[in-house]
């Protein structure tokens, strides 16, 4: 089996989906690896650390030839993966919502597209998850991005000059990205406060150390959908958040927004009436911004300025921690075609009753396949 590992060629993508440590390990299950060259370049892997594990270093049609397994980051134009053998894996995170098209693009190619973002929630998949662990690093990011902006401290220091007052940080979405923010904010000695509309994260911010803001005693509180994301609220509940995060956010220096919910745009948080009564010099990054952003006035790709308050919209945040956010990229890939691989047949085998397999899969013998593309 050769497995084909891309270079990455979307705006602003510096990430990778094979590191050498994953290389090594496909190697050792009985696979070849060929990588494109220059494709660890931005997230700091030379081609030269890649040929030392093993791998084959060439251009793209070289990379591509006869292999049965595509790993990649983003999703490729399906017009640029010719010369794979027919029926070959494409392994990575393949935006099925947001890139339609490419789906049946892939389907025509004959290529059976496997989207990693669809992996289901459960146990067995925690390994695999590449929401996870790139929402993880980006929870992180957006703490230190906020505070690269801020013009004041997050510890409150005692100086012979007087002291400084810790930042107040506000955290509006306690996923994985919203944990990490917490935990991120709390290293950095800022006081940090929380909100989620899963009743269940409650507790997960008390154990951090922050402190939760929460709607009580509206219905639908409980906020959780299948697979433990969350739904959308009632109009109801929607006005009492309103009013609490309100009065909470005028006491705010900093906001981290992370508040998705799948496959629709993301949830309304901060509203422009909200953010002029923030105080100025105070900085909120939204971390939803390319679903749509949780703020009023984001914009995706730019740090903007409204009533004093700066919003910062980076894109692709786990791009910008390129080495580790590949590193762990690639064992998230490197897990899933692991745990089906066949030593036999030196291939995967992807049972059509496994529901991790109906998760991800997105085409099969040149049709889309996936529920949720077609229902
Ligand atoms: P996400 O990225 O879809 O959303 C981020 C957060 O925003 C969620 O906590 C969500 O409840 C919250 N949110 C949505 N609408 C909101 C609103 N109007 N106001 C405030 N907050 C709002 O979520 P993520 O990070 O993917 O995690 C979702 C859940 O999945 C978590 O419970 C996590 O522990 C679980 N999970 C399970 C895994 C597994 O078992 N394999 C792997 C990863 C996560």
């Amino acid at each position: 089996m050769k497995i084909a590992v891309l270079r990455e060629t979307a705006a602003g993508e510096r990430r990778v989906a094979a590191s050498p440590e994953t290389v090594r390990k496909f190697i050792a299950l009985g696979a070849q690896v060929a990588v494109e060259t220059g494709a660890g370049a931005q997230a700091s892997v030379s081609d030269a650390d890649y040929e030392a594990v093993g791998a084959t270093l060439g251009d793209r049609a070289a990379t591509l030839s006869g292999a049965g397994i595509i790993l990649c980051v983003q999703g490729p134009e399906p017009a640029s993966i010719g010369g794979a053998t027919p029926g070959a894996l494409l392994v990575g995170g393949l935006n099925p919502f947001g890139e339609r098209a490419r789906v049946d693009g892939y389907a025509a190619a004959g290529v059976q597209a496997l989207a990693m973002e669809f992996m289901p929630r459960i146990t067995r998949a925690q390994s695999m998850d590449i929401l996870s662990s790139q929402s993880n690093l980006a929870g992180y990011k957006a703490v230190l991005d906020a505070a690269a902006e801020y013009g004041k401290c997050f510890p409150m220091m005692m100086t012979a000059a007087g002291t400084v007052s810790a930042a107040r940080v506000f955290v509006m979405g306690v996923g994985v990205a919203g944990l990490q923010a917490i935990a991120t904010a709390r290293r950095l000695g800022a006081q940090v406060s929380a909100t989620d509309v899963r009743a269940a994260t409650k507790e997960q911010i008390e154990s951090l150390g922050a402190k939760p803001v929460f709607v009580e005693k509206v219905a639908g509180i409980e906020g959780e959908g299948s697979g433990g994301y969350a739904t959308e609220m009632s109009p109801e509940y929607q006005k009492a958040q309103a009013e609490l995060v309100s009065s909470h956010l005028a006491k705010q220096d900093i906001v981290i927004t992370t508040a998705l919910i799948p496959g629709r745009p993301a949830p309304r948080l901060i509203s422009d009436a909200q953010l002029a009564t923030m105080k100025p010099g105070s900085v909120i990054v939204d971390l939803a911004v390319e679903q749509g952003g949780n703020v009023e006035g984001a914009v995706a790709g730019e740090i903007v300025e409204k009533h004093g308050v700066k919003i910062v919209g980076h894109r692709n945040v786990p791009s910008r921690l390129a080495a580790d956010a590949s590193a762990l990229f690639a064992r998230n890939l490197y897990n899933f075609l692991s745990a089906y691989w066949d030593k036999e047949a030196n291939a995967p085998d992807l049972p059509d009753d496994d529901e991790i397999v109906q998760g991800v899969r997105l085409t099969l013998d040149g049709k889309v396949v996936n529920a949720r593309l077609l229902g």
